[in-house]
């Protein structure tokens, strides 16, 4: 405990919990040289787990009040009249921590009113949920708990769907929140390096804007490490968070407040979020895909948007023109103009990516694992869909330009490519969307092979950038975000 308490300092913390309820000791002469010695203000807990357990919950916490710890806490289950009396008695400067659980009941307004009653008569100082969630959904009662209570409230909703209430507590009027240190993973919890180094949340306040990408999985989105540094540079009050959502519009239907601001759409919602946008932008429309939504200020509608489309073709037109310059063919006509565009994947970026190669007067050849998605998205853009199984043989000519934009080759799946080695010879320019890791195995071995390549790195900084400008209609810090990518991704 010693060791984690030196770690949460270096990494920044204000305070500390010591749960002493989850430590072994023989004595409690143990945790008084532990109290003592501590290297930061520190909440000291202890959660009994039977009754003969009570009665050294009790003792550690008098110890922690006798040594005039910064915060007690106890659950209200044992926090009983003339137990807080005893407490409130003895202290000097330490703060009463009463905290309730609610697992197993789904959170509503009112279990959690019911149960802020419940913990505000017994007297505390500061109360506190612990609350079990499903679905990222169940976290906005939490938030309401947080902007109405009387008394300082601390709020965590546990498992990774309930990450967004220590991410935007700060903003609700939470008195603390929780990040984990080291490399410990904690569902539902922040690193507290990333709370320190991307979110800052202490910079929140009530009128910072929330922008989010919703997507599922979400723990590979590179989004907060870019938007949120972007935010600070330009001096705009926003956070841009990690949205595990399973049912997109129960999320929309929850979240409808102006509070959310706008969002980055991911896997797997890119098409069915078009359908809950109040209007599209005709780009996105034809695609048939979103991937930025933004609540307009005026109306509070949601616009749907797609910075895909763009952002894929202009990198790989400015990756072939770089080749072209430097070999004194540069020309004014798009370099991908008539070339054959093996497209792999007709999910949401597939079709972005489609529509992009058809609009610059490529011809478009794609295969998906399902088939039925290729034919129809081959049919819109008046290309050719063939079975995925013949991908790997697919070489009717040579210098064509191979765009993988399904999942394959993804973290953690790194090993896995859309086309092996051998059959990438016919291609001059390979570009694979997948963006962790940076270089991919597809895109290594068309390095090999002499291809030019281009990483969904590149497509990603752009599209971001488009994204930045419509969440806060501004101009984006171009040089600024492609520093973080450089740097970071
Ligand atoms: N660089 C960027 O800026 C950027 C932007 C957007 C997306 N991306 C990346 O592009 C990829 C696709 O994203 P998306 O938004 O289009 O997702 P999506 O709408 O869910 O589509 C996923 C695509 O991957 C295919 N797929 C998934 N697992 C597969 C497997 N094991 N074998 C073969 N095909 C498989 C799917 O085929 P089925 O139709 O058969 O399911 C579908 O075509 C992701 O890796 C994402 O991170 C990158």
């Amino acid at each position: 405990m010693v060791a984690s308490m030196e770690l949460a300092k270096e990494e920044g913390a204000d305070l500390v919990e010591l749960c002493i309820g989850s430590m072994s000791f023989s004595h409690i002469s143990d945790i008084e040289q532990l109290l003592k010695h501590r290297l930061l203000p520190s909440i000291v807990s202890f959660r009994p787990s039977s009754p003969t357990n009570l009665c050294k919950c009790l003792q550690v916490l008098k110890l922690a009040i006798e040594l005039d710890i910064e915060f007690v806490e106890i659950d209200l289950e044992v926090a009983t009249e003339a137990v807080i009396n005893e407490f409130m008695i003895k202290r000097s400067n330490t703060k009463i921590i009463v905290s309730g659980h609610l697992n197993g009941e789904s959170p509503t307004t009112e279990n959690l009113g019911n149960l802020i009653i419940d913990l505000q008569s017994t007297g505390a100082d500061i109360i506190k949920l612990v609350v079990d969630v499903s679905y990222i959904t169940d976290v906005a009662p939490i938030f309401h708990m947080l902007t109405h209570c009387q008394v300082p409230l601390i709020a965590r909703a546990v498992g990774d769907r309930g990450l967004i209430s220590q991410l935007l507590g700060p903003k609700y009027g939470a008195f603390l929140v929780w990040g984990s240190i080291g490399d410990k993973f904690v569902p539902g919890l922040p690193p507290l390096a990333s709370i320190k180094q991307a979110y800052k949340l202490e910079y929140m306040n009530s009128d910072t804007k929330i922008f989010g990408v919703v997507s599922n999985p979400v723990g590979h989105s590179k989004g907060p490490l870019l938007h949120n540094p972007a935010f600070r540079h330009t001096g705009y009050n926003g956070i841009y968070v990690p949205l595990l959502v399973d049912d997109i519009e129960e999320f929309f239907r929850v979240y409808s407040c102006d509070d959310f601001g706008g969002f980055s759409v991911g896997i797997p919602h890119k098409e069915a979020a078009l359908r809950f946008c109040d209007e599209v932008h005709p780009l996105a429309q034809s695609i048939g895909a979103v991937n930025t939504i933004v609540r307009r200020p005026t109306d509070g509608k949601l616009v749907g948007y797609n910075t895909d489309c763009e952002a894929c073709i202009t990198a790989i037109e400015d990756a072939f023109r770089g080749r072209y310059v430097a070999s004194g063919q540069a020309s004014h006509v798009s370099p991908i103009a008539g070339k054959l565009f093996v497209l792999v994947g007709a999910g949401g970026a597939g079709r972005a990516i489609a529509f992009g190669a058809k609009s610059r007067g490529a011809r478009v050849v794609i295969f998906n694992r399902r088939f039925e998605r290729a034919k129809a998205l081959a049919k819109a853009v008046s290309g050719e869909a063939l079975p995925y199984e013949y991908l790997e043989e697919f070489c009717p000519e040579k210098g064509m330009i191979l765009a993988n934009a399904s999942a394959v080759g993804m973290e953690p799946n790194e090993d896995q490519t859309p086309v092996p080695k051998v059959s990438l010879k016919s291609y001059e320019l390979v570009f694979d969307a997948v963006y962790t890791p940076r270089n991919t195995r597809l895109l290594q071995e068309a390095a090999e092979v002499g291809a030019v390549v281009v990483s969904g790195v590149e497509m990603f900084n752009r599209q971001a950038l488009g994204q930045f400008k419509l969440f806060t209609g501004g101009l984006a810090p171009e040089d600024f975000m492609r520093k973080i990518i450089l740097e970071q991704f």
